[in-house]
């Protein structure tokens, strides 16, 4: 195995952790409207209701349990650590599921399981319901808390961390995402530019496979294991 790995994963690494993914058939935005739920602009014009879902999915991710994929990906994370290696783990997921897996990872996608105030920027743990007027824990002014996700005409987090871990990198992991959702989806063309082998990870096809040189289809809790082992 290449000692310095980067690991993108997606919602299908969480799949068989009982999470819904996006766009498979039943997925999320399959059944609701990301233009009325995850913009800054639904926040702004319905803040209870765009609260609401999210309380719904905090509820799933708080219940859910890490899966094999995720356990494989941190013992692949401390095993190259051990030998002077580095495995990044960059994740679009905003579960919390490969960290209790016992993993390191960046969340370009922000984390449900935290809040960010509006006014003072502060971020705090965020496990139960949050409230349209729940004041925030740092500067106490209620109604500017929302959840710490990066809604659509966002920036992502972390992009420099991103691209520098990237260029340091031998082989290029995607795990579970459809490539559908940029900057993420164009990781696997910079890889490539930059010399990386590539390899996907997913249950079918995704709309980059051409660019990867293996690919590996099945259930995240056993090709991830496989792949890693
Ligand atoms: P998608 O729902 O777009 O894609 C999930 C991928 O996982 C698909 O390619 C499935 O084939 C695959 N999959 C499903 N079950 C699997 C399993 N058991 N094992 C392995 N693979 C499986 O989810 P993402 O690519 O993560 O962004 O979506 C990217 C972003 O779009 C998300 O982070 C989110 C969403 O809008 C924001 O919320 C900003």
């Amino acid at each position: 195995m290449a000692e310095a790995v980067f690991v993108l994963t997606g919602a299908g690494v969480s799949a068989e952790s009982g999470l819904g993914t996006f766009r498979d058939a039943g997925g999320l935005w399959r059944r609701f409207d990301p233009m009325r739920l995850a913009t800054p602009e639904a926040f702004a014009r319905d803040p209870a209701e765009v609260l609401a879902f999210y309380d719904l999915r905090r509820r799933g991710v708080v219940a859910a349990q890490p899966n094999a994929a995720h356990r494989a990906l941190a013992e692949a994370q401390a095993r190259l650590a051990a030998r002077g290696g580095r495995l990044f783990l960059c994740t679009q997921n905003v579960d919390d599921l490969h960290e209790r897996a016992g993993a390191e990872a960046v969340h370009m996608h922000g984390e449900l399981l935290k809040t960010r105030c509006q006014a003072c920027g502060g971020i705090h743990a965020q496990h139960g319901d949050l409230g349209v007027d729940e004041p925030c824990p740092a500067c106490g002014r209620a109604g500017g808390l929302r959840p710490d996700v990066v809604w659509f005409g966002e920036m992502p987090k972390h992009l420099d961390r991103i691209d520098e871990a990237l260029r340091g990198s031998d082989l290029f992991v995607a795990i579970g995402t459809s490539g559908s959702v940029y900057p993420a989806a164009g990781y696997v063309a910079e890889a490539r530019a930059l010399g990386l082998r590539t390899c996907e990870l997913n249950l079918e096809p995704s709309d980059n496979a051409h660019l990867f040189d293996l690919v590996r289809y099945g259930p995240a809790s056993e090709i991830v294991q496989e792949f890693f082992r």
